[in-house]
């Protein structure tokens, strides 16, 4: 049976009280689909309600800890060394959709580094988890990267398309690059989910440009404690703050990061 500190039990809890209502929520939107207004703003509310859920619920258990949030932003608390991470709706283009694919994203980092991190996909009843140097699980089984090493029969998953022109024909370069060596490339769309679906051997890689810390804060521990690597795209330290990343396996993220600079000359 995979451990569970008391942190950990807080951020499962927190996170099972924001997945109902976001489940609720989700029941609604197809609904909302043929309405005039369409589900932009209701979703924004759902998401807007599932941080507020964990906010409350992180703070009653934690009430000095700090909280950097996709939608609140920072807010300080006395404690400014332990500091919630949180994405409460990831793949929130994917839910006002109705596509079955998103997430709430939780981690505590403690001095600059991620401590314990939870990924839950409610739909599908997962719960990535992980707490530093004591592996990572998804329910009772321990997760472990896959082996593969051939590019060819990999499954590399990329997000990040832009408006942008310029960032847009950077996007389609290193997809072409990419794509040109391993056809099975694919995107998915909530980039919590694709850190912890290399973490679970399902893919064996993943590379993104314009993230931000709420959305691979959790998913970066919980790779790293399945035995992948993530590092950055453009050789920066720290890949939580860095808005660019690349990981997979051992083999798969150096191929990956190889193309990826090549096509950056
Ligand atoms: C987005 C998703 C998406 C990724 C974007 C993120 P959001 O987060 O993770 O997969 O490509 O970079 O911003 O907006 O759904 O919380
Ligand atoms: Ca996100």
């Amino acid at each position: 049976m995979a451990p569970t500190s008391p942190i950990m039990n807080i951020m499962m809890k927190a996170a099972e009280k924001a997945g109902r209502s976001l489940i609720r929520d989700f029941g609604e939107v197809e609904q909302l689909q043929v309405s005039r207004k369409g589900p932009g703003d209701f979703v924004t509310a759902a998401d807007k309600r599932a941080e507020e859920i964990i906010f409350e619920e992180l703070k009653a258990a934690r009430p000095s800890y700090s909280f950097l949030m996709e939608e609140g932003g920072v807010v300080e608390g006395t404690d400014t060394d332990n500091k919630w991470i949180i994405d409460p709706l990831d793949g929130t283009h994917n839910f006002m959709h109705g596509i079955p694919h998103w997430c709430i994203s939780i981690a505590l980092e403690t001095n600059g580094r991620i401590e314990a991190a939870l990924v839950f996909d409610p739909v599908k009843h997962e719960m990535f988890r992980a707490e530093r140097s004591n592996g990572a699980y998804l329910g009772r089984n321990r997760l472990r990267v896959s082996n593969r090493q051939d590019m060819e029969m990999s499954t590399i998953a990329f997000g990040g398309a832009q408006l942008d022109p310029v960032k847009q024909a950077v996007y389609i370069k290193e997809l072409n690059a990419v794509s040109s060596l391993a056809p099975m490339a694919r995107r998915f769309g909530a980039a919590a989910l694709d850190l912890c679906y290399v973490a679970a051997g399902r893919f064996d890689g993943y590379w993104e440009r314009g993230i931000h810390p709420w959305d691979v804060a959790a998913g970066i521990l919980i790779l790293k404690e399945s035995g992948g690597f993530v590092t950055t795209i453009d050789n920066q330290d720290n890949p939580v703050y860095s808005r660019n990343i690349v990981s997979g396996n051992n083999d798969i993220h150096d191929k990956v990061k190889k193309i990826l600079k090549e096509t950056a000359k």
